[in-house]
């Protein structure tokens, strides 16, 4: 069984699910570290005001018991504590009684830049919501609760994946980025920038290049350009590549008592598809967020007048946000690579794999 995501949930609705199948069995899993990923996910200079109130909680309904994966199965939930301000504007069923809370009236004025406007053509809408609800972020979180349980699977066999902001809005650094994000505030626009996401420990040998679909670059790519603002991404070098020769680009051979290693890393830790061995490096770009408080030119959807577009409570910048995500969706990406290699029902078989092929080869981690 590979290692699938399945998620579902929208913004302010009541919950975000996640049903991730092919865990092996006996994987230990830790509450705390999957918390502390949901939290490390609102923090960040920049956000709006729904991260105080939102405070995740993740509550695994299946798939686990006493703490240990049960190879069935595993059933995320992250509750939307804002949905009790939306209980009518986003009730499942047809809503009874007066109409009170957010969410009453139809929203009408698309975002350049959001699900909005092709949202409401390509589905049919007359109420931007029903679009901008599931294309929000917010879903992230429970990606991020998923990939802090792939974390785990991963740790078995000495894989770490972190995700770091590199810069926002052009500046680099924490005091640069807080002036940046400070002086964007102060205009009442937003901002993006660029994240990198640094996986140690990985073998040689995840991904393939015998079919586009098992390409680990390929896959990297999809699970970070599937997620919102994410408008390019690269690997290892990536765009400079396309500038030097190919004398200055490849990462030679060397041969030592542990075993093949590399001097450089312009590849990322990936040739052909597959895994080198080497540090895997993934960058990705995230444009600016698209919902500005100085509101761009739209067009109203139900007059079909010139207007402002929609202003609602919103982020400045969410790079470091956006950091932690990527570092999910990669350890996810890996993490199913790694299942697809090393197989096993119970994560004991995972692991002994993983070690006899370690064994075979001449690699060892550094
Ligand atoms: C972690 C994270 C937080 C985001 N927060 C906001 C936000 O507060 N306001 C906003 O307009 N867009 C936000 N976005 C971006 C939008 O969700 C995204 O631009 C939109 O869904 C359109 O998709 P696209 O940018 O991929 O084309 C956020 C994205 C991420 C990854």
């Amino acid at each position: 069984m590979t290692l699938e995501l399945s998620t579902a949930g929208e913004s302010h609705g009541p919950a975000l699910v996640g049903i991730l199948t092919g865990l092996p069995a006996g994987l230990r899993l830790d509450r705390d570290a999957i918390q502390a990923d949901l939290a490390r996910r609102q923090e960040g200079y920049g956000r709006s005001p729904r991260q105080q109130i939102e405070t995740d909680q993740v509550e695994v309904l299946a798939g686990l018991r006493h703490g240990r994966t049960l190879g069935t199965p595993l059933a995320l939930v992250v509750p939307n504590r804002d949905h009790k301000n939306w209980t009518w504007g986003m009730s499942s069923w047809a809503p009874e009684g007066e109409a009170t809370g957010k969410g009453k009236e139809a929203v009408t004025l698309p975002r350049p830049g959001h699900a909005d406007l092709a949202g409401v053509m390509k589905y049919g809408h007359d109420d931007v919501r029903n679009a901008l609800e599931r294309a929000s972020a917010r879903h992230t979180a429970v990606i991020v609760a998923a990939g802090a349980v792939t974390k785990a699977l991963l740790h078995e066999i000495g894989v770490t994946v972190s995700g770091s902001a590199v810069a926002v809005g052009g500046a680099e650094g924490d005091d640069g980025i807080r002036e940046a994000i400070d002086a964007a505030r102060g205009e009442r626009d937003t901002l993006g920038g660029l994240v990198e996401v640094r996986a140690q420990g990985v073998p040689p040998g995840l991904g393939s290049y015998a079919t586009k679909e098992e390409r680990l670059d390929a896959r990297l790519a999809w699970t970070l350009l599937g997620t919102q603002a994410v408008k390019g991404v690269e690997i290892g070098e990536g765009f400079a590549l396309a500038g030097l020769r190919g004398s200055e680009a490849h990462d030679e051979i060397l041969r030592d008592e542990a075993g093949y290693r590399r001097e450089t890393n312009r590849a990322g830790g990936i040739e052909a598809g597959v895994s080198n061995g080497e540090e895997i490096v993934v960058r990705a770009a995230m444009k600016p967020l698209p919902t500005l408080m100085r509101p761009l030119r739209s067009a109203d959807l139900a007059t079909g007048e010139p207007a402002e577009a929609l202003v609602e409570r919103s982020d400045v910048a969410a790079v470091e946000a956006l950091a932690v995500v990527a570092e999910a969706c990669v350890a996810l990406e890996l993490a199913r690579a790694a299942k697809e290699k090393f197989g096993g029902d119970a994560v004991g078989d995972f692991v002994a794999a993983y070690s006899a092929y370690v064994e075979r080869i001449p690699w060892s981690p550094r």
